[in-house]
């Protein structure tokens, strides 16, 4: 079974994220586990902290590693990612040459009320992935701009933005697929 990580850039209990991310959960193949990868618990990094890595950082790093692919779903804040993600990321890529994305394939995506769906965040997001070795999803891109009463109930009740999100999530496999392939 592929088992697939999510993480949401958002620690608001009302996220739009979080609600695209529950709905796009619920458009994976039955065959496909997908878990969350919390990031709210981590505290902000500092290498002052690493000397007696936090466990919660440690988990943090094991469920990463443990994912046969990873989803980011991130909002756009200032036209870049939020601090808590780019945080988590920072102790996704410690201790030093320890790059827990390393190798995994990841896909990004993000949700907005403004028109460009998160482009500008992605944009960030993509650069700080290679950079930590993640092998990063080129397209197709996601970027969703959220109405209302798009997501309702845990549901996309569009029909042309859920097939875009079911065609994003079938290329997505495929990315998994073919890295599971050229590791094996
Ligand atoms: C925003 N928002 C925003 N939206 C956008 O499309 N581009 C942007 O640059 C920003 N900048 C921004 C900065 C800050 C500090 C906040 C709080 C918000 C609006 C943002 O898209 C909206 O609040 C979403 O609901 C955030 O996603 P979550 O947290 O609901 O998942």
């Amino acid at each position: 079974m592929t088992k697939i990580g999510y993480i949401v850039g958002s620690i608001g209990s009302t996220s739009i994220n979080r609600q695209l991310a529950e709905a796009l959960v619920k458009l994976l193949p039955a065959d496909v586990e997908a878990f969350e990868i919390s990031i709210k618990d981590l505290p902000f990094f500092s290498t002052d902290l690493e000397a007696d890595f936090p466990q919660v950082a440690r988990d943090f790093k094991n469920q990463i590693e443990s994912a046969d692919g990873i989803i980011i779903l991130t909002p756009e804040y200032n036209r870049s990612i939020p601090g808590v993600l780019k945080n988590a990321i920072e102790w996704a890529s410690r201790p030093y040459g320890d790059f827990s994305f390393g190798g995994t394939p990841v896909a990004v995506i993000g949700a907005s009320p403004g028109g460009i769906g998160t482009a500008a965040a992605q944009q960030h997001l993509k650069a700080v992935l290679s950079h930590v070795n993640a092998i990063v999803m080129g397209q197709p891109e996601g970027f969703v701009q959220v109405t209302p009463g798009l997501i309702e109930n845990g549901d996309v009740t569009n029909e042309g933005t859920k097939a875009f999100l079911e065609g994003y999530l079938a290329a997505f496999l495929g990315h998994v697929a073919r890295m599971q392939k050229a590791h094996a």
